[in-house]
């Protein structure tokens, strides 16, 4: 499973990648306003700035909503790194700008999913990922996790090989049950892939095998 880091955020995306576990980097609109960048050349100073921490994958979200204009944002996101992949939501020009981009060679990762059927378009479009939002699901009652399970079945039926990228994730359940269904990727904010590293029996078992060495050795 590949786990990205769901942030526009520099020093969470180093130390992300310094854990030595990331393979790439979601952003979207308020991830970056949240930063406070705004501007073309400072968007594109930012993406450049996440695309040297990392070694592939930063998802970079076009603003356009009109097909002409999606691509051409696209292709320019796509010239700021070879690890750029352009994010494109889940509307009708989304998804002819998606098969567009697709066959230019630009990978894409198709935003905004909340149902099967829109990830059935995405894949047949020829998104290199899906990202389906099983937070903003469960938030509204709908079982964000029954939807991953849907469209892994679904891209398995047909060897689909666009990727199921899980997003809105909240919280480690999220990403431990993700990883059991099969989903090939999970994007989370930093906490949720720290969090995977407690446990207390492993707190207290280092408390007593360091105390343990310091009597012998004092
Ligand atoms: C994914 O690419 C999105 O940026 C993200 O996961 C949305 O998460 P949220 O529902 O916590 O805003």
């Amino acid at each position: 499973m590949k786990f990205f880091i769901d942030t526009a955020n520099l020093s969470e995306i180093q130390e992300a990648y310094d854990l030595g576990v990331l393979d790439g980097v979601t952003t979207n609109p308020s991830l970056m306003a949240k930063e406070g960048i705004k501007g073309d050349e400072n968007v594109t100073a930012h993406y450049k700035a996440i695309c040297d921490i990392v070694d592939n994958n930063v998802s970079a979200e076009v603003i356009a909503t009109e097909f002409d204009k999606m691509i051409k944002e696209g292709e320019e996101l796509a010239k700021i790194d070879d690890k750029i992949v352009v994010k494109i939501p889940m509307i009708k020009d989304g998804v002819k700008a998606i098969k567009y981009l697709s066959e230019q060679g630009i990978r894409t990762n198709c935003t905004l999913v909340f149902s099967a059927g829109q990830a059935l378009l995405a894949a047949k479009a020829g998104a290199t990922y899906v990202s389906p939002f099983i937070g903003r699901l469960d938030d509204i009652a709908y079982d964000g996790l029954d939807l991953i399970e849907q469209i892994v079945q679904i891209y398995d039926n047909y060897g689909y090989p666009t990727e199921v990228l899980a997003a809105s994730i909240r919280h480690t359940m999220h990403l431990i049950q993700c990883a059991e269904i099969g989903a090939d990727v999970a994007t989370c904010p930093l906490n949720v892939i720290t969090s995977l590293l407690k446990h207390p029996l492993t707190d207290a078992g280092l408390e007593k095998f360091l105390a343990d060495h310091k009597k012998v050795n004092s």
